[in-house]
């Protein structure tokens, strides 16, 4: 793998007034200047947004931010907003406006001698992104002597056709390898670590196939309600909101072949052929769901159809549990189940490997099942790290056995903290790595799978504000003799 630099640029944000700008964009940018590079590179952040502001107020906006966002360094915040933000008003729609920025940007890089290298965020609201890309065509933005990367944040399209229609728009004005579609999902440190386990470690390599695996599960459980997006919600739901995006990206990444390379376009490949070879979904193998409040003496919590900006009578679900294969050498007759939901007991993102059971019982003595079956537990939240759990001998004269687990956690092995994922991802945009963003080709496959889906008539299942989901996602693993996994 070749080491590549950040080279200097101009990080130009389009929407810098929101929410995305202050608790990730901001706070990543700075802990990257704390690396260094950023500095030795002399890389300028322009916000620009609706409002009308002074420079000084957005950059005392991003101080307050930045202060108030827990960031690991703690001097000289305010001199960094000082000297590295920059502010510029863009009404929407307003070619006058754009034409402006355009002169500000020129004159920027010229009088801090950059080069007209330019990563264009466009942290906005889905609606108004084809325009916005229209008006920076139209202004000559994307075009320049040095290199122009766009970013563009979730959702790709609501459906197969729109997210077709959202890619040959944006392949109007940009080629695919200046195109950055994120899911902060694959920024994780244990996704980058599941893809060199998975290829570093010959031993779980070869253990990786319908051979030996009996089963895998990806469970991403939230502890939070819909909180102020029920409006949103009701019109995307856990399939669109998760199960498309974050969910296929993890299960792409644990049912993948070994790329020829490391290189972006190799593993993209790589991930893109899974996706392909994953036969259609039964509906019978779906199982929606959707909270209800939950009470005790003095404490409520809010069933959904009771959420602000919820209809009363919304079917949308929050909670999704399926079952898929991945039709090829590797994975067939393998099942795969995902699931995810909303006000779940906890918040927690995992990926649980279970492995056959011995062919033959040596321990003929043992009641039925008092053996577990191997697993590997890859945990992305709370904590990251890997769990092997297996069988041992409880000490004592009779053969009786318990679970023990091989634990790897990556905060106790590295100390201090870990990457926030859009620090990892904002410094692949500056070096131009695409490894870990979505393709044209990945969003619409992934949305031609799950289609059908919303088209079928469906049942959604109720299940109480703090419990595990509705009992028909249980039976959906049982049936085929298995339970769902959680945490170490
Ligand atoms: N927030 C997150 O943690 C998060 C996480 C993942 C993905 N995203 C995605 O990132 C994008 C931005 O999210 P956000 O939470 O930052 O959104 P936001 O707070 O609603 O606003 C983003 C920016 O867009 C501007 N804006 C809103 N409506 C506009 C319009 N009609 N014309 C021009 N500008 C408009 C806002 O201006 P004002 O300040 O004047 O309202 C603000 O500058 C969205 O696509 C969202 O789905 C956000």
């Amino acid at each position: 793998m070749k080491e590549r630099v950040v080279e200097p640029h101009l990080f130009i944000i389009l929407g810098a007034t929101g929410d995305l700008t202050r608790r990730k964009l901001l706070p990543a940018l700075f802990h990257l200047r704390t690396y260094g590079e950023l500095e030795k590179q002399n890389t300028l952040i322009v916000g620009a947004a609706l409002p009308e502001l002074s420079e000084e107020a957005f950059r005392l906006w991003s101080y307050e931010g930045l202060s108030g966002s827990g960031t690991r360094a703690t001097t000289d915040l305010r001199q960094w907003c000082q000297d590295h933000v920059y502010y510029h008003t863009l009404r929407e729609g307003r070619l006058a406006d754009y034409e402006a920025l355009a002169k500000f940007i020129a004159r920027l890089e010229m009088t801090r001698n950059l080069p007209q290298n330019r990563i264009f965020y466009l942290a906005l609201p889905p609606t108004i992104v084809p325009t916005t890309l229209e008006l920076l065509d139209q202004t000559g933005l994307l075009k320049s002597h040095g290199w122009v990367r766009v970013v563009f944040e979730k959702p790709f399209g609501h459906d197969f056709h729109s997210a077709r229609a959202l890619n040959m728009r944006l392949h109007r004005y940009l080629e695919e390898s200046q195109i950055y579609r994120i899911d902060h999902y694959l920024g994780k440190e244990t996704v980058q670590n599941l893809l060199a386990f998975r290829f570093a470690n010959p031993i779980f390599e070869s253990l990786w196939n319908r051979d030996t695996v009996e089963s895998v599960e990806i469970t991403v459980a939230e502890d939070l309600g819909v909180e102020h997006r029920g409006a949103y919600y009701h019109e995307a739901g856990a399939l669109r909101d998760m199960v498309q995006n974050h969910l296929t990206q993890l299960l792409t990444v644990v049912g993948m072949e070994v790329p020829t390379s490391f290189e972006a376009a190799e593993i993209q490949a790589e991930k893109l052929k899974v996706l392909r070879s994953i036969s259609p979904i039964r509906t019978q193998d779906v199982v929606f769901g959707q909270y209800t409040a939950w009470a005790v003496p003095g404490q409520r919590i809010l069933g959904y159809l009771e959420e602000r900006g919820v209809p009363p009578d919304s079917r949308t679900e929050t909670y999704v549990a399926l079952k898929l294969e991945i039709h090829n050498w590797r994975w067939r007759g393998v099942p795969f189940y995902l699931r995810t939901g909303k006000r779940l007991p906890r918040k927690i993102t995992q990926v649980a490997v279970t492995f056959r059971p011995a062919p033959i019982q040596v321990f003929r003595s043992l009641e039925p099942g008092s053996l577990t079956s191997n697993r590997l537990l890859i945990m992305l939240q709370p904590s990251e790290g890997f769990s092997l759990c297996f069988s041992v001998k409880t000490p004592g004269r009779s053969f009786k056995f318990t679970d023990r687990a091989l634990r790897f956690d990556y905060g106790q092995a590295f100390g201090g903290e870990l990457p926030e994922a859009y620090e990892t991802l904002l410094r692949d945009v500056m070096i131009g790595d695409q490894t870990l963003f979505v393709t044209a080709d990945f969003t619409e496959t992934a949305w031609r799978l799950y289609d059908p889906l919303f088209v079928v008539p469906r049942e959604v299942h109720l299940y109480t504000a703090g419990s595990w989901g509705p009992k028909e996602a249980d039976a959906l693993v049982e049936q085929d003799g298995q339970s769902w996994q959680l945490g170490w």
